[in-house]
């Protein structure tokens, strides 16, 4: 709920303290600014004109839900969460911390739920640009509070806040999560590799990752964050039917380039089930 997290939560125009007003349907910052809480418990923190795109569609996290809710993607969720508790650790976070794990681009809160129940009485902030999304994050664990924000804002975030920020898949402002780490704080990031879902590019037209990205990811992030371990390797084969492979495409920006029709034909003509490749790297980084 947000009043787990009000305590890191701050106005996105002006960073002042946000509190919880007329039993949580409000949020009102000390500078005055009044952030109505959504009926489904999620709160959009954006300043002046609002927020300048909408995130995933209301399929997209659909298909995200049905595709993550099959475990194919098990073994990136717990090395996560091992990620996790290797930043707690070494930050050297006592038990009884109650840490606040952000999740940016946090999608459906599978990542989240899943690492907040790997850490005892941590809470958690999903923060994610789609409204879909952020329904489900509302609902996703008790000790989360969901977010609607633009990552490439000023995060509605206190400085030095977070014991850990993940970001899968999703995308990175290394300059605020910078900011809202605390001293000690980490930021995990999982970013797909080349090679992943290698088996699907062909038969179904959609493009590979580009090579280097984790590279990348490092160079930008430079004078902000620093890695504080190498990229670690995760890849795995998945047993793919059918449905799965829709859902995993429709939970892609795949899903908005080719047309339903086009796309649905395609899957059609692929095997009943098809080992595909998962492959992504993990990297942990801390401030610069
Ligand atoms: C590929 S999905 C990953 C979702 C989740 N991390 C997962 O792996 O299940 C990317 C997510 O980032 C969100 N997103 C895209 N642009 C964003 C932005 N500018 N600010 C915040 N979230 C954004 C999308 O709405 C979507 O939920």
């Amino acid at each position: 709920m947000l009043s787990d997290i009000i305590d890191v939560l701050a106005d996105p125009a002006d960073g002042t303290l946000l509190s919880g007003v007329d039993d949580y349907t409000r949020l009102v910052s000390e500078s005055g600014h009044s952030f109505d809480v959504a009926r489904q418990g999620y709160v959009t923190l954006a300043a002046g004109a609002g927020l300048r795109h909408q995130g995933d569609s209301m399929e997209m996290v659909r298909a995200r839900e049905t595709f993550l809710s099959r475990g194919h993607f098990a073994p990136f969720v717990e090395a996560v969460a091992a990620g996790v508790h290797d930043a707690l650790d070494d930050a050297a976070v006592p038990d009884t911390a109650r840490p606040v794990i952000a999740e940016i681009g946090a999608g459906t809160g599978y990542y989240l739920s899943h690492a907040l129940d790997s850490v005892e009485g941590s809470r958690g902030l999903g923060l994610d640009i789609s409204v879909h999304a952020a329904r489900q994050l509302a609902r996703c664990h008790h000790r989360v509070g969901a977010v609607v924000a633009d990552v490439w804002e000023r995060l509605p975030v206190r400085d030095s806040s977070i014991d850990v920020i993940t970001v899968v898949f999703a995308p990175r402002n290394a300059a605020e999560f910078a900011r809202v780490l605390t001293p000690g704080g980490q930021a995990i990031f999982l970013t797909a590799d080349r090679g992943h879902l290698a088996e699907l590019r062909g038969p179904l037209g959609i493009l590979d990752v580009e090579e280097g990205k984790i590279d990348r990811l490092i160079n930008q992030a430079e004078g902000h964050l620093s890695p504080v371990t190498e990229p670690a390797l995760i890849e795995f084969p998945m047993e793919l039917d059918r449905e799965s492979i829709a859902a995993q495409i429709g939970m892609s920006p795949s899903a908005r380039h080719i047309a339903p029709a086009e796309l649905a034909a395609r899957i059609a003509d692929l095997p009943e089930t098809m080992t595909v490749t998962a492959r992504a790297h993990l990297l942990r980084m801390g401030r610069a």
